[in-house]
């Protein structure tokens, strides 16, 4: 899982330094693909459940599963990068919103508290507590920014399995009562809102948006649960992330 999470990083990294005014979604795909398969991985999202292409690229209102298009990314855009691959019989899977040009001042804010609120559900894990506790620490950073949380979608087990059976609400839910174990391998994976946290289905079955059309950010990583905290599996073996590398608008 450690090596499968780090070439997820890498992955994610690289894709990141496509990302300029102009580029085309499908471009970012292409280059994904070819990279997990040049690094003997397959490109997790590509076949599954039907999906379409090697990557999620999420652009703005798009909360998340977004498919690669022929769309450009504008000034002023935020998009984010979902990277999946499977190599050694596991997945690695993570993700991070960026913000391309000149962002208006509340997609700054959405963006680096969603970040923000990802390293809190991150700090909540810990072996014997339950995995409602990450949800809570998720939604009391969102609450304090004034950014709603996305339900429809949540953290998932993965391993073996792409999506494997733990839940891992973002928001808090009582009812989710799972103790964290050591060594359960995870992902938390917070979509914030700046208006209402519903969602809408487009007729492609896979593009999630907000029902109001204003923006969502995300951002992912695989987790180890670990006796005294969360181990982050997808950062390289430098301990680079593209969460840390792109703090800041990509002008
Ligand atoms: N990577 C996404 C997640 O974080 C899942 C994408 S499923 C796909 O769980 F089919 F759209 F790729
Ligand atoms: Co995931
Ligand atoms: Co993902």
């Amino acid at each position: 899982m450690r090596r499968t999470g780090a070439l997820a990083a890498e992955v994610l990294i690289r894709a990141c330094e496509m990302v300029r005014v102009g580029v085309a979604t499908d471009a970012i795909d292409q280059f994904v693909h070819d990279l997990a398969v040049a690094n003997d991985a397959y490109p997790s999202p590509l076949g599954y459940r039907g999906y379409p292409k090697s990557v999620c690229t999420s652009v703005n209102e798009v909360i998340c599963h977004g498919i690669p298009d022929s769309r450009v990314l504008c000034d002023g855009d935020i998009v984010n990068i979902d990277v999946t691959v499977y190599r050694e019989g596991v997945h690695g899977d993570t993700s991070v919103t960026l913000m391309v040009g000149e962002v208006d001042e509340h997609s700054l804010r959405l963006v680096t508290q969603t970040r923000a609120a990802l390293m809190a559900g991150i700090g909540a894990v810990r072996a014997g507590a339950p995995v409602s506790d990450i949800g809570r620490a998720i939604q009391s950073h969102a609450e304090k920014h004034r950014l709603g949380v996305v339900r429809e979608f949540i953290g998932h087990g993965v391993g073996t399995e792409f999506h494997a059976g733990l839940q891992v609400p973002h928001n808090y839910d009582r009812n989710a009562t799972t103790v964290l174990v050591e060594a359960m391998t995870f992902t938390i994976e917070p979509m914030l809102t700046l208006g209402s946290p519903r969602a809408l289905m487009w007729d492609d079955d896979w593009t999630a948006v907000t029902l109001d059309g204003r923006r969502s950010a995300q951002f992912e990583h695989t987790l180890a649960c670990c006796s005294d905290g969360a181990e982050i599996l997808t950062q390289t073996s430098a301990g680079e992330t593209a969460h840390a590398l792109f703090p800041n608008p990509i002008t």
